[in-house]
């Protein structure tokens, strides 16, 4: 055991906010399988997270030992270019409230979720962690982007100034249970498998998907981000944030030909180049997190098929 890392207990409570979305029911199901007892969540509706007061009540309630904040406002190209106040304001908002709270309330341990977007668009790859705030943002996210690096620094300013053990973790493209499957607000990976699934069943002949095929992408099976942020959790105290990924890319045109296969559509598909395309190439370097001892297990061909059996599974309740 590291007695400089300050050490979570199986008994602990632990808050998950945002524990029905992607990411967060991802780690509730990670820290059930590793054990951890004391699991607590509310929905969006039972408590909303930009609203300071209604946060402060819940922690003076609950009193938690340790928080995972993987509660945000999130959406894909398409939302976040037509909204980029909504997406900064809300996202700050709610990191504010729940980290200041983790630190009023004496939270041991707090792990604050942000994401790749956070690094500037034409960052060398594979994207290191001291990449951020070397240049320009991708245009399409920006607001997004900008509340995630003022989420992350305020949780390093917290460990800096007060000695708080908040860490960060900035997850690539992840992808499974739980997902978004709306197309106005879901990410690439999900709207295919939606996309190419409603195909088969009409028996259409082609299906539109967004851009060129040609930027370069990574992606991670959510159950392994989550069990990658339990390792952090566990094994981690450092200022700076970590990222998780596998370091493997492909581009969005294979991604597309791999979906396709899995759901079984055999259509043709139509790439509408009117559509932006993002960043042309993201791959983050993960040496850091394999250097602390963790690497990812579910490679994409297996990932993608477990994906499309929950969707297939679960088509009544997904997010639609
Ligand atoms: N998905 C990815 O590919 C990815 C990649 C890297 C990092 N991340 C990061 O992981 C975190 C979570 O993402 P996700 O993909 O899990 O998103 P998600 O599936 O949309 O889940 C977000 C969760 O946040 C909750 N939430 C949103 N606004 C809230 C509010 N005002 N008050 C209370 N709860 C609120 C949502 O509850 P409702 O559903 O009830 O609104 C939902 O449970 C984000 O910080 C994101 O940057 C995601």
């Amino acid at each position: 055991m590291n007695r400089d890392i300050c050490q979570i207990e199986k008994t602990d409570k632990i808050y998950v906010a945002g524990h029905r979305g992607l990411v967060g029911s991802a780690i509730m199901r990670s820290l059930k399988r590793q054990g951890y007892q004391n699991l607590i969540g509310r929905t969006h509706a039972e408590l909303d997270l930009t609203q300071q007061e209604a946060v402060r009540a819940f922690f003076d309630k609950e009193r938690p030992d340790v928080a995972v904040l993987a509660a945000a406002k999130v959406g894909g190209i398409h939302a976040n270019s037509v909204s980029p106040a909504d997406f900064a304001y809300e996202n700050m908002q709610i990191q504010c409230n729940v980290i200041k709270c983790c630190h009023d309330y004496k939270v041991k341990k707090l792990l604050f979720l942000g994401s790749t977007c956070i690094y500037p668009k034409m960052a060398p790859q594979p994207i290191r962690e001291d990449a951020l705030l070397t240049g320009p943002l991708e245009e399409t996210n920006e607001g997004y982007a900008i509340a995630k690096i003022a989420g992350l620094k305020l949780c390093g300013y917290f460990k800096r100034q007060y000695g708080d053990h908040f860490i960060s973790c900035m997850p690539t493209n992840l992808y499974g249970p739980y997902d978004n499957y709306e197309l106005s607000g879901s990410h690439v990976l999900p709207a295919m498998i939606r996309k190419f699934h409603e195909a088969k069943c009409s028996g259409a002949e082609s299906v539109e998907l967004w851009g060129s095929g040609t930027p370069l992408r990574e992606f991670l099976y959510a159950d392994d981000m989550a069990d990658a942020c339990v390792y952090l959790l566990e094994h981690y105290d450092g200022e700076e944030h970590v990222n998780i990924g596998t370091g493997k890319e492909l581009t969005i045109a294979a991604l597309a030909e791999l979906v396709k296969d899995t759901v079984g559509f055999t259509g043709r598909i139509e790439w509408n180049r009117d559509m932006p395309d993002g960043t042309p190439r993201k791959l983050t370097d993960v040496s850091k997190l394999h250097e602390l001892g963790w690497r990812h297990k579910i490679e994409l061909e297996e990932g993608v098929r477990l994906a499309y059996d929950w969707f297939c599974e679960n088509i009544d309740s997904a997010r639609m």
